[in-house]
Formats: C-alpha cells, structure tokens, sequence
C-alpha cells in the first residue's frame, strides 16, 4: 500500500480541475466549473468540479470523488496507476518500499502482492502450455483478448507455485489468498491444477482471486477462489476494468453469467459486459452497476434455471431503482448463452436481441400474472397480492406511481384502493410512496457526513464516550455507522487538517457507505463555502445526540439492576448525577 501521508500530499499538488480539464473541456460557472457529466449521458452540464475542495461531483449520477477517482473511473486505472500517474504530473516519486503496510484486515502478510505474484505466474504459464492456448484458440479467443483479460494458464502438477515462491511450505499468505490448499497433516498442493485462468479485479483493479476453467472436460466445470480478506463474491463484478470505456461509449452495462461469456462479448466486440461470479446478482452489485451506466441490461439463459436468475436480479434491483435510469432483462434463445449466441451470430445479431431486451417493470408483470389465473377474481387477488412486497421496494417515485397504476388496472381495482391496501399514503397528490416511510437519518450519518466534509470536528468529540456508546447504546444502528464515526473521529482527532479522508477507505469494506455518505454531505454543502461555525453547532447538536443516548442506556442499565436489588452506593450516586443531566458519565464504571 502506499502511505496515506503520500497520498495526501500528493492531493495537495495536483489540481483536480487540470486532471479533469485534460480530458474533459471544462466551462467555468462562478467558484466552479461545469461540464456535461462524462459518466452518464446527459444533455445539460451537471457535473461539476470544485478548485477549492478539490473534488468532482455529478449531481445527476451521482459520480464523485477525488483526482485519483477520477483517473480511476475515467481511464479504469488501477489504484496504483492512477496515483503514478498523478504523481508523474507533478515529479512526485511514488514510494515503493512502504507499499507493504495497511493490510486489509485479516491479512498477515500482503495478500495482494501474492496474489499478483501468482497471476503473473500463470499468465507466463499459459504461454509455455500449447495445450491451453489450444483450447483458448479453439473457442474463439485471439492472443490480444487473452492478454486484454489477463488469462493465464495453472500448471498441471501438485505443487506448480512452488517454482514461484521460496515459501511455499510455510507462506500463510499463500492459503489466506486461496491459491494453496492445506490438507491433512498439514500438506498443502495448489487450488488451481491444469486450468485456465480469469482473474478477478476488484474496483481499483487489484487482482484478487481468479476462476479456473477445466481444459475440456471435467468437474468441477468451474473452480473459484474462495472468498478471502480480498475478494467477496456477492460485492465485485467480473471484467468490470476492461469494460469501462465500453459502458461509458454505450451507456451501457450488460451482466451476464460467464467468465467466459464476458471474453467471447468482447472478442467479438460487444465490449460493455461484465458478469456476476456464479452467485445472484445482489443489490450492492447493482448499486455499482448503476453507478456506471443508465442503462442496466441482465442477460439469462432461457432455461428455467434462467429465469430463478432473472427473478432474483429482480428483487434484488427494485430497492435500487431510480428515475431516468433503466433496468432490462434479456432472455437468449433456448441453448443458448451469450458466447455461443455471439460466436455464430455476431456482434449485430446479439445487439438486435439486447435492443429489444425487457423493461424491469414489465418482465415483472408479465411474471406475476403468468402465475395466476388473471381471469378468476381469486387470481387477480393473488396477483394483487403477491404484487405488494415488491412494488413497496421501489423508490423511485415516478416508477412507482405507473407501476402501482399499472398493477391496480389489471388487478381490477382503483389506484387509490390499491395503495390504501398496501398501506401507502400519499402526501398531498404528491408521487413519492416512500417519504413517509424513509427513516429519519440516523444521527451516526449526519456526525458521519460532517466528518467527512471537515475532519477537524473530530477534536470536539470524546472518543471513549463514543466508544462507551457504542458497546451500550449503539443496536438501534448499523455495525457499518458505528465502525465508519469511530475510524473518522480516530482519523480526524490525530490528523485534523487531514484531505481526502474519504481516500482513507478505499478498499475498506466502509467504502461504500463512505462514497454515499460522502456525496450527501457534499449536497448538504452545496454551493456554500465551508462555514466552519455552522458546521461545529451543528455538529455538537449531534454529538449531544450521542451523549443523550449514553446517559439514557446507562438510566435504563441501572433501572434494570435497581429491579434486582443490586445497586451499590456508587450505582444510586452515579444514577442521580444522570438524572441530573450531569455530562461527565463517562468515567464512571458500570458493572
Ligand atoms: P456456466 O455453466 O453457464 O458456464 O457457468 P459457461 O459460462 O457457459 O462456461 P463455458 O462456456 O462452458 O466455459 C456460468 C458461471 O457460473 C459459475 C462460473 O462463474 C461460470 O462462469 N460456475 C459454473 C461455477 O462457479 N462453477 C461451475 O462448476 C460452473
Ligand atoms: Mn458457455
């Protein structure tokens, strides 16, 4: 890894709007400047790029970030590259000897370096084995394909990575990363033996796990890496990398099933398709997908199994639906998949079938009522019926209305029926089901949102007292709210001039929550200049928030134990310095 402090300074002499300017022309538009947003299609300027904070913002898709994202979305760098590359343009020096440190947590040695180590290997492999690169030829895939992906090829042979690395016999990395497999008695032999090779980039285009096709014949037909500290199957989305500029060109982004669905597309030229790693496609996956492309096309076989698929990337995309964005479904002909489509078809041939894929809302409809009898008043129920739990995930306001229109019409009832059945209340003709549903936000995001947008507020706050709130009164949120506060008032109280903090979380499993928390708090913020003050009242708002719960689950633990007959002189005092509203409660210990 490279050090933060490097990072840092490296954000501090690069100017975001130059990294953009040089690739996208910039208009200036008072303390900002503007263009049409290069990551979705748009017909009027809403992305934006601030000199004075040093980031981009797209209101429309929401695209944000910092000059090393922006390298990273735009030119779908790696990590590493991006950062070179920024620190080229400003004759920094990126330091290689500290890139060993800030293991993801769990990791003992850097599994990401031995991960890479081991893809280099195999690629280097593939081209000793005539074998592979036969079958490779064999199905279709040129050598500049092959290299685009970084196939490579696992030796035959028990041991293969031992010629790689001089610790094979004890290197922890080696089984933590998934490549070696410790057997009885301690006797390890490689995961991967006489297969080819994909590797699975995550986001920043770090390798970090591969899946292995049998050469031929075999089970198992596939064999993946296991989950790892590196690699979540239900977060990453193969080929993801290698289809960026595709996505963006189209607009674009086709998920299908297949590793090797993903080359052949590619070979063949449909270049903005990525796949889902032998699991369903979960809800953070099309978070992400949205995130690159209006338009989300699912590809599923035609087979019943299919079509479980295409249900399931359903209900996972309804919660994630938004306005002015499309989810499609495409089912292939019966047999096929889409490289045996696209191998005797062509590139037209499948593009003509992804024209004419189905809309979300009506392959949902469509289902629904293909289960049922539609012409029985008990189907129509049933219909109404089994309608409801999906048509309350949907958010998206104008989605929802034509859809419950849509619904009540062929169910045979009134909208207003419909909704009043479904327990939705609408506000004043207004078309958003979901307002008076959505939770109030919890007061960890909004300290969250300040933090990020000015780290220093950390010095306000008590970390022990969050600490202490945490293991007492912290159920009622989220893991993920409390571990991100934490690492923001630990980050921001030892560094409080800290810039792009949010930088801290890449690769962190907080990163997600940190990229949304991120851009509401820019929106929060929109078009004013950091008010400093503003910002501490309203965070010591919050924070009395934080003690308020404190104090109130300290109450209720010493109420419980008064039930007991157990409270010693030291619980009745510290119970009326509570009652008092007294603020130093946190050292008092409680057993
Ligand atoms: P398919 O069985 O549809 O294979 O698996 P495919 O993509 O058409 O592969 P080829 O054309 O025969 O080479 C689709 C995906 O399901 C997962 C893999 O991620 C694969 O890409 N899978 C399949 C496994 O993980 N293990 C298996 O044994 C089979
Ligand atoms: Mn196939």
């Amino acid at each position: 890894m490279i050090p933060h402090a490097f990072i840092e300074d490296l954000l501090a002499r690069v100017d975001v709007v130059d990294v953009v300017e040089s690739h996208v022309p910039l208009k200036r538009s008072g303390s900002n400047f503007s263009a049409r947003c290069p990551f979705h299609n748009e017909k009027t300027p809403s992305f934006t790029v601030s000199q004075t904070k040093q980031f981009y913002h797209c209101f429309g898709c929401g695209a944000h970030g910092t000059a090393i994202s922006f390298l990273m979305e735009y030119q779908g760098m790696g990590y590493v590259d991006a950062v070179k590359e920024l620190a080229a343009r400003v004759g920094m020096t990126v330091p290689e000897s500290d890139r060993r440190q800030n293991k993801p947590a769990g990791a003992g040695e850097d599994l990401f370096g031995v991960v890479a180590r081991a893809a280099r290997f195999y690629k280097q492999s593939l081209k000793h084995s005539d074998r592979a690169i036969a079958y490779l030829k064999g199905r279709g895939l040129s050598g500049e394909i092959a290299a685009r992906f970084g196939l490579g090829y696992a030796p035959d042979g028990w041991r293969a990575l031992q010629t790689e690395f001089d610790d094979y016999a004890t290197s922890k990395a080696l089984v933590t990363a998934g490549l070696v497999v410790e057997g009885n008695e301690g006797r390890r032999y490689d995961r991967f033996r006489d297969r080819v090779l994909f590797p699975i980039h995550n986001q920043r285009g770090d390798i970090i796990g591969f899946g292995g096709r049998i050469i031929d014949r075999g089970e198992p037909k596939y064999l993946n890496s296991p989950e790892t500290p590196l690699f979540e199957k239900g977060q990453e989305l193969y080929g993801l990398g290698q289809a960026r500029a595709g996505i963006r060109r189209t607009g674009t982004v086709l998920v299908v099933e297949g590793y090797m669905d993903v080359v052949a597309l590619a070979q063949a030229g449909v270049d903005y398709a990525v796949a889902t790693l032998g699991t369903s496609t979960t809800p953070s996956q099309v978070r992400k997908l949205l995130r690159q492309a209006d338009c989300v096309v699912f590809c599923f076989d035609a087979d019943a199994a299919g079509q479980r698929a295409a249900w399931r990337a359903l209900e996972h995309s309804l919660g994630q639906l938004m306005d002015g964005r499309r989810i499609a479904f495409l089912f292939l002909p019966e047999g096929e998949d889409p490289d045996s489509f696209v191998r005797a078809q062509g590139k037209d041939a499948f593009e003509a079938l992804l024209a004419k894929a189905q809309p979300l809302s009506e392959f949902m409809i469509h289902e629904l009522a293909a289960r049922v009898d539609m012409g029985s008043a008990e189907g129509r129920a049933k219909f109404l019926q089994d309608a409801k739990p999906l048509l309350v995930e949907i958010k998206a306001p104008m989605l929802s209305l034509v859809l419950r229109k849509r619904v009540a019409e062929l169910g045979g009832v009134s909208q207003a029926e419909l909704d009043a059945r479904y327990g939705i209340k609408m506000r004043s003709g207004a078309s958003a089901p979901q307002r008076q549903v959505a939770k109030k936000p919890s007061v960890l995001r909004h300290l969250a949102e300040m933090l990020l947008v000015l780290p220093e507020l950390a010095l306000l706050a008590d970390i022990e007292q969050f600490r202490a709130f945490s293991s007492v009164a912290a159920p009622e949120f989220s893991q993920a709210e409390v571990d991100l506060v934490l690492a923001l008032l630990e980050i921001g109280s030892d560094n409080p001039n800290v810039r792009a903090i949010g930088e801290r979380f890449r690769g962190s499993p907080l990163e997600s929550l940190v990229g949304s928390y991120q851009t509401a708090g820019v929106l929060a913020w929109k078009g004013r200049e950091l008010d400093r003050e503003a910002l501490r009242a309203d965070f010591l708002g919050a924070w009395r928030g934080i003690e308020q719960r404190l104090s109130k689950a300290r109450i209720d633990a010493l109420l419980q134990k008064s039930r007991t007959g157990s409270l010693t002189n030291e619980d009745k005092a510290l119970y009326r310095q509570l009652m008092r509203g007294g603020g130093t409660v946190d050292q008092a210990p409680l057993t």
